[in-house]
């Protein structure tokens, strides 16, 4: 929130057109950061995004080489710096790793892995500015429920194999980024139903397993992020927003 007539942070919201990004993006902007988002695919999801958040709305495919350097440099074009960036880009595959080519695997790693590191990587120089600043600056990115243990994964393996990866190099970076005041976290939602979320998430049979006793909404995953993003203490942790699953 700005204090003392300063204008407020400047949040970027990745992945954001519909689902858990969308609903973190609402979530930060009702809190007062000027929030810019990003859609890829749908003219339909932009036009309802421009609505929402008028002058600060972007599209870009992450997967493509300098498309993370250039979201970033509209972000700075518009608003002239960043203080916090929520990574909600991460594609989700099921199936054995015998029925997974080489290919598909490369696949979910970029969409889980690289595209995070594409974007830290992006927006590391601007978030440092922004922490010496304002005494505070974060990267979000989103993990999976259940990570702990590094155990074997029947029905994702490579899905939670490449989340099981940047959660590692969430942690890196969060060692890396401390001196320079930038805090780096992770969210690891557990079964989130949305418009446009997998199948999966919708199974009652995978629901009655959480011990709380239903599944989550993009709203709960929302609160994480809010409090995530203004916990300044708070650095190189992964926030289960699970139910319980998989405990
Ligand atoms: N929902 C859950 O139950 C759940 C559970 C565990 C973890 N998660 C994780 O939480 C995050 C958000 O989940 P979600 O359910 O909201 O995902 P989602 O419904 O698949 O939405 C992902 C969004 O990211 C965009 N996107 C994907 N690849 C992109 C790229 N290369 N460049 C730009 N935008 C891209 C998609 O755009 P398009 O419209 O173009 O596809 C879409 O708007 C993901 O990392 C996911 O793995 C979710």
């Amino acid at each position: 929130m700005s204090t003392r007539g300063e204008q407020a942070p400047v949040a970027l919201v990745t992945g954001s057109a519909r689902g858990l990004g969308l609903a973190a993006a609402q979530r930060l902007s009702e809190a007062g950061l000027r929030v810019h988002v990003v859609w890829r695919s749908s003219e339909e999801q932009a036009a309802s995004l421009e609505e929402r958040f008028p002058g600060r709305v972007h599209r870009a495919d992450l997967s493509e080489d300098g498309a993370c350097a250039a979201l970033i440099e509209s972000v700075l074009a518009i608003d002239g710096a960043v203080s916090h960036l929520v990574h909600a880009v991460g594609d989700y595959e099921e199936g054995s790793l015998s029925k997974m080519s080489t290919a598909q695997l490369r696949a979910l790693f970029q969409s889980n892995v690289f595209t995070a590191m594409e974007m830290a990587d992006a927006a590391r120089g601007a978030l440092r500015v922004a922490a010496r600043g304002e005494g505070d600056a974060s990267m979000l990115f989103f993990g999976t429920a259940g990570l702990a243990g590094l155990g074997a994964r029947t029905k994702t393996p490579a899905y939670a194999a490449a989340k099981s990866a940047l959660a590692v190099l969430m942690r890196s970076l969060a060692r890396e980024e401390a001196e320079h005041g930038v805090r780096v976290n992770m969210i690891s939602p557990g079964l989130i139903p949305h418009a446009g979320a997998h199948p999966s998430t919708l199974d009652p049979s995978l629901h009655a397993k959480i011990p709380l006793g239903h599944a989550g909404t993009p709203s709960d995953v929302a609160d994480g992020v809010h409090f995530l993003t203004h916990a300044r203490h708070i650095t190189g942790q992964d926030l289960g927003i699970d139910g319980g699953w998989l405990l």
